[in-house]
């Protein structure tokens, strides 16, 4: 197979980490025979330095012209809260430019990695659990409003915005357990009561054969860590998604593991890990490569529909870990690119 992958490295870990995806990636073509056409662009921080904006339009270009994003992270102490143009702007306006409006985080206990969680043991066998997070919608894109002394973020959501990202839960569901709990905050939030009516109303219509359960964000923060191993599919709106996603992923032992991918419609998706910029360690060499190189498997398996490959991605990593291949987050000494070359390796002697 022929097929165009933008690199968009970023700011901060995130070049280190998708270095070491991307050499994942031209593993997987070297040793399955495909032709993976990989070019690299700005975005970010990095992309505002060199061109005053953080998504400029030969990047959002490159991206269009792709069959799949494959992005490191951004943002950093340089471009704060208080710059007039921060890197977010960037991954925000990419997702909604590329119409992503599905985020998909799973996360999975490896039984060698338990002692890295701070849960108890116990709570953790079994965890295997998938967030799907509304990535266009919502108060990340209300309308806002400042002035020196009041400030405003609108929220709002169609029922047409909920539908298709409920489907996106549904089909997912039902290759798993078929156990869908939509989280939200109907007891306050206008927005939530409608994402509960028409999320009930479409598992009732298009998906019978799974189970669906509501939970109030703040009670689904507590579930997660007293039960995590009950939930399979999540379903659940923007700003809720992000922060129970960064909560979860403590379960698997390090944020850095996590990957995750961003889909619409079509076939292009944009696959990254769920960890930022990570400044503080930044051309350290130490950064867990495991989440970005995991996001590679997340895109031969949605964007390019190589599942083999997925597998074999999948299975070298699981290999690096129980072999003790752990980044200084895992409790380790091995550096981002002595993991990233043994998962490689693996890959291309799979
Ligand atoms: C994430 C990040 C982003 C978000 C930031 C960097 C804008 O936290 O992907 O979870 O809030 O969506
Ligand atoms: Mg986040």
């Amino acid at each position: 197979m022929k097929a165009r992958i933008a690199v968009l490295g970023g700011d901060g870990i995130g070049p280190e980490v998708a270095r070491e995806a991307a050499s994942v990636l031209r593993a997987v073509g070297a040793r399955f025979g495909h032709d993976f056409a990989m070019d690299e662009a700005l975005v970010g921080g990095a992309a505002i330095d060199a061109t005053g904006s953080p998504l400029p339009p030969e990047t959002l270009a490159l991206c269009r012209g792709s069959d799949a994003v494959l992005f490191g992270a951004i943002g950093g102490p340089k471009w704060g809260p208080s710059s007039p143009v921060r890197p977010e702007q960037g991954l925000l306006a990419l997702r909604k430019e590329l119409g992503l409006f599905a985020n998909l985080r799973p996360v999975t206990v490896n039984p060698g990695l338990i002692d890295a969680s701070p849960l108890k043991p116990d709570l953790l066998k079994g965890v295997d659990l998938v967030v799907v997070r509304e990535l266009t919608g919502g108060i990340y894109f209300g309308e806002k409003r400042r002035t020196a002394t009041e400030a405003f973020d609108g929220c709002a959501y169609s029922a047409g915005e909920i539908e298709r990202v409920v489907r996106v839960a549904g089909r997912l569901a039902r290759g798993r357990r078929r156990h869908i709990t939509s989280v939200d905050k109907a007891n306050v939030l206008e927005t939530s009561r409608l994402w509960r009516e028409v999320t009930q109303r479409v598992v009732a219509d298009e998906f019978p054969d799974c189970t669906l359960e509501h939970q109030l964000v703040d009670s689904c923060a507590m579930q997660l860590i007293r039960h995590p191993a009950a939930f399979d599919v999540i379903v659940t709106e923007n700003m809720f998604g992000d922060i129970l996603t960064d909560e979860a992923s403590v379960l698997a032992g390090s944020i850095g593991l996590l990957p995750s991918a961003s889909l619409g419609v079509g076939r292009l998706g944009l696959y990254e890990p769920i960890h930022g910029s990570a400044p503080d360690i930044a051309g350290k060499g130490i950064a867990n490569p495991y989440g970005a190189i995991m996001s590679v498997a997340m895109l031969l398996r949605f964007s390019l529909g190589l599942e083999r490959e997925a597998t074999a991605v999948e299975r070298a990593v699981g290999a690096a870990l129980d072999a003790g291949l752990l980044t200084p987050d895992l409790g380790g000494t091995a550096s981002t690119s002595e993991a990233g070359a043994t998962v490689a390796r693996a890959v291309r002697e799979a």
